[in-house]
């Protein structure tokens, strides 16, 4: 039995701005499932959302949260989030990040994105991921009190005989056995779920290893059909959906139909900065109304001077499979990219099972309603992991809850060799592409749920009777998405935000959340509002 104060368990900006925090005052044990730089933070290009120029004001950015997230943000969520964006900031640039600044000037070179009314997007280039996460990951090693555990792979969530969550059940993937972590506070930041879907943005990471484990232990489940569809991603089968920025519409870029005809015009009068949720499906209606594979990303007009300084990674990337930013259009189509629903937490990130955190893409904290602002989602990790420390104070000078004597754990003994299950792994992610993807259907949701029915039957039960491995573990978890993505989106009968049902193409006047909970099996029940945080 390994024993900290904390368990954070992912290794992107929520987890490790959590971990860099908690341990100025607690032992923490930091659990990743590959290297600590295996996360979607590692690859987000674009940047941090941020009211830094004079011109712009908080309330803009409120704004333009709420308009994108098509009326299901909660406001009060939104401003404050908006409101503690700069102190944030300031932490991250003491700790080592460097933003871009303007040519000779202290001044941040601002971005701007799609749904962005002011450029106000603090960026590192073009790899604003990886400069933050390359900064936090330099700090760990300054905290003898944190113990990082690479290639560890959480299986599930342990919770005493008082339903409180007191740690978790982890493989060893090395050495294929399972260990049991005791905390006081255990935090998910395991990032999203985009592996469900055949074409995605996210890394190989991104099974929804945090969401399907709190689902697992009872915890509240929300919005999980608001799945969000990076418009632009390269389409190219060797670049496993590799993605250019919506930072390159920022600056001008134009999406043209293969005969080099401009199409956004017809869709919004933001044309290619209109939300994501429009542009992408703007993108899959010209794309089956023309059989054809994917659209053109159009940077010619820029000179090749300003691309290779604002897009470094992009145009050498883009080289690699033989594109000229400068001189050719880019081939791209959307992919699934980010999750806006997740684990429902309160404003200090706790979920509805005690002592268990959700921060970063793994929750659902009411920022992004049906549909993200571009690059809040960095914002949303630093924000969150923050307060939810704050609050984690509270729990410190308690005693670790006791793990009962062989609690579960025979579940997971001696079942230790790695096993593939490629083909229901291809299943899910191809079922879900089709019928849980951009236009979604009362049909394609049927369908879907007549396999997606049969194969978690199947899976759940191979998952207790043949060996725990990686790839069994991300299965079961994919699998849990899949069908959380499917109820969600059949309780939903309305489009709104990234919700798109041709059966019911129009938004309702009034909404809520929807919520899950695997202890209340009528889904109808999820479609209210629930009044039950407040513990401890
Ligand atoms: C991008 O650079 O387009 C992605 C940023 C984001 O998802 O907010």
């Amino acid at each position: 039995m390994i024993k900290s104060d904390y368990l954070v368990i992912g290794s992107g900006i929520a987890g490790l701005s959590f971990a860099l925090k908690a341990a100025k005052k607690g032992t923490v044990s930091l659990i990743t499932k590959r290297k600590l730089f295996d996360s979607s933070t590692g690859r987000a290009q674009g940047g941090v959302a941020c009211v830094t120029d004079n011109l712009d004001t908080f309330n803009e950015h409120v704004q333009d949260t709420l308009i994108s997230g098509a009326g299901l943000c909660d406001k009060e969520m939104v401003e404050k989030m908006v409101k503690e964006a700069p102190d944030r900031i300031k932490e991250l640039i003491e700790l080592g990040v460097k933003f871009t600044k303007k040519d000779d000037s202290h001044d941040f070179d601002l971005g701007l994105e799609g749904g962005h009314g002011k450029r106000r997007v603090l960026h590192a280039g073009d790899v604003t991921g990886g400069e933050i996460e390359k900064v936090l990951i330099n700090n760990v090693p300054k905290f003898k009190n944190i113990t990082v555990y690479e290639e560890y792979t959480a299986i599930d969530l342990i919770l005493d005989s008082r339903g409180v969550c007191c740690g978790a059940y982890v493989l060893n993937n090395d050495k294929e056995n399972i260990e049991i972590f005791q905390s006081k506070v255990i935090v998910l930041a395991c990032g999203g779920s985009g592996k469900t879907y055949l074409y995605t943005s996210n890394p190989d990471v991104a099974t929804g290893d945090g969401i399907a484990m709190a689902y697992r232990a009872g915890a509240d489940i929300a919005n999980m059909e608001f799945v969000q569809f990076h418009p632009t991603c390269l389409y190219n089968s060797e670049a496993k959906s590799f993605l250019i920025s919506e930072a390159v519409r920022g600056e001008g870029a134009i999406l043209r139909l293969k005969n080099g005809e401009r199409f956004m015009d017809k869709y919004s009068s933001q044309k290619e900065l209109a939300p994501r949720d429009i542009v992408a499906r703007a993108i899959d209606t010209e794309l089956k109304a023309r059989r054809e594979s994917f659209v053109y990303l159009d940077i010619t007009s820029k000179s090749r001077d300003f691309i290779v300084r604002r897009f470094p990674n992009i145009y050498s990337k883009c080289l690699e499979y033989a594109i000229d930013m400068a001189k050719d259009m880019i081939p791209v189509i959307p992919a699934a990219h980010f999750f806006c629903g997740g684990v429902k937490i309160e404003e200090n990130g706790r979920t509805d099972v005690k002592n268990l955190y959700a921060i970063g893409e793994t929750s659902c904290s009411g920022v992004h309603g049906a549909n993200r602002l571009a690059s809040n989602s960095l914002l949303e990790g630093i924000v969150y992991a923050d307060r939810a420390y704050k609050d984690s104070l509270k729990l410190l000078d308690r005693q670790h809850s006791k793990i009962e004597e062989n609690a579960d754990n025979t579940l997971y003994a001696s079942r230790n060799h790695a096993t593939a299950y490629m083909h229901e792994w291809e299943e899910i992610r191809r079922l879900a592409w089709s019928y849980l993807g951009i236009y979604r259907s009362n049909e394609k949701l049927l369908k879907a749920k007549k396999r997606i029915d049969v194969l978690k039957n199947e899976i759940d039960k191979y998952f207790v009777q043949a060996s725990i491995s990686v790839d069994s573990i991300e299965l079961r978890n994919i699998a849990c998405i899949a069908e959380l993505i499917l109820r969600s989106a059949m309780i939903r009968k309305e489009s709104r935000g990234l919700h798109f049902n041709v059966d019911y193409p129009f938004m309702l006047t009034e909404t809520c959340d929807t919520i899950l909970n695997i202890n209340i099996k009528e889904d109808v029940c999820g479609f209210v509002s629930k009044e039950k945080y407040g513990h401890n």
